[in-house]
């Protein structure tokens, strides 16, 4: 190990500024740009650490072509925490409070204990709810109180548990429904409330044979089933992350960067202001110079404006470009996440050939973070890379290999 540590660092100073450039002359005369040197998105899961929630920001800072791209995960939790609020005012409390004993019951599924959107969720219900006792932990919730009618109700909460599967993935459907049975089961008519961190769980709890018919329930994503159920009066309310912005802002970051782009117009071409080719996404996103973090809105979604979300239509400002082609390999953590599926993967697939990118998608188990990595390889082979990470603090893993 140690002799070729001294022999790459031996031909990394023979190549001299060619090497400080990051590229090198290939046989053929051609450039040939280093791994450690190419464009790189994590998307979706933030490199962070899964206890305190702090940015990695190592991996973050691994080259100046390094980004993240995600939506505003705290004031995410917060809109879903303020849909649920102005759900409960305008509820009728004789009915909402099934068992007529003057508190508010809800369950919470809550999707990866060690993932920031996770967690700002979890503290963006129990904030709006008053059940906030300082940490995202199941279990770890007070008493609060919330307006119901124009009236003050205590809410309790129930129980909120972590859904993992049995094989370990996380926001896991399946376990959802097993948790709301359960439920359903032990508080009974105590339950007047379920609220999940994400769609595809509380679908999972409307799975339930049991369900107690009627109760409300939330969830966020906005996916088209969602959407769907929301119309169908099934679910009472879910949260956009602007997945179309999400998905063409990882590859316009790559995008950008493959053309050369340094500084600001890494983050603003095509996304506050129209590329050279004239895309711009018409949705609003935000940069965060701190974090190199470039995020998406979110938005409330509920009987009232459920139409507006339906699948299916595209940001029209993103047309076919004249950019030449270019190789990128993107990785998603699990191939049976709900979200990235049925949500995040169709979109990548619909702009990338619009952005003139030639996009190989590895996929994962959720659990095993070998399951991404092992297909992370034949790196020189591609151009740029967008990452999403099993665990949040994995960058490294991937780093390692990007090393040379
Ligand atoms: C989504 C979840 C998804 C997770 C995967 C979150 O932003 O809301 O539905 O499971 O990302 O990382």
């Amino acid at each position: 190990m140690k002799k070729l540590g001294v022999a790459v660092c031996a031909v990394a100073m023979l190549g001299g500024a060619v090497f400080a450039q990051g590229s090198a002359e290939s046989a053929g005369g051609a450039k040939v740009v280093q791994n450690k040197d190419k464009p790189l998105v994590f998307f979706n899961r933030q490199p962070s650490d899964p206890t305190t929630g702090a940015i990695d920001m190592t991996s973050m800072n691994w080259n100046d072509k390094t980004f993240y791209v995600g939506f505003d995960a705290a004031g995410g939790g917060a809109v879903q925490g303020q849909l649920i609020v102005d759900y409960l005012a305008s509820a009728d409390l004789a009915k909402l409070d099934r068992n007529g004993d003057g508190k508010i019951g809800y369950v919470l599924c809550i999707g990866d204990v060690g993932h920031n959107d996770s967690k700002a969720r979890t503290e963006g219900i129990r904030k709006a709810l008053g059940t906030w006792n300082g940490s995202t932990d199941p279990g770890v919730a007070k008493e609060g109180s919330v307006k119901v009618g124009g009236k003050a109700v205590a809410v309790v909460e129930l129980e909120g548990k972590a859904m993992t599967g049995t094989d370990g993935s996380t926001w896991n459907a399946n376990a959802a429904t097993d948790a709301m049975s359960g439920w359903a089961t032990k508080f009974g008519d105590q339950i007047d409330l379920v609220v999940s961190n994400n769609d595809g769980m509380a679908m999972g709890c409307l799975q339930a044979s049991n369900y107690p018919a009627g109760v409300p329930i939330f969830g966020y994503d906005a996916n088209a089933d969602a959407i769907e159920a929301i119309g169908a009066g099934k679910l009472t309310g879910t949260v956009s992350q602007n997945v179309d912005a999400q998905a063409t802002a990882t590859l316009q970051v790559l995008r950008n960067l493959i053309d050369g782009l340094t500084g600001a117009d890494v983050v603003k071409k095509g996304i506050t202001e129209p590329d050279q080719y004239g895309n711009k996404i018409s949705a609003e996103m935000e940069y965060r110079a701190d974090t190199k973090a470039l995020l998406a809105h979110n938005t409330g979604v509920n009987a009232s404006n459920w139409q507006n979300y339906k699948a299916g239509s595209r940001d029209a400002g993103i047309k076919q470009s004249s950019a030449p082609k270019k190789k990128v390999l993107l990785t998603i953590y699990n191939s049976a996440d709900n979200f990235l599926s049925s949500s995040y993967l169709p979109a990548l697939k619909y702009y990338a050939p619009l952005l003139n990118l030639d996009m190989t998608v590895v996929q994962g188990d959720g659990q095993n973070e070998a399951s991404c990595l092992d297909k992370f390889t034949n790196l020189q082979g591609f151009d740029a890379f967008a990452i999403n990470m099993v665990k949040t603090n994995s960058g490294a893993d991937y780093l390692d290999k990007l090393k040379y």
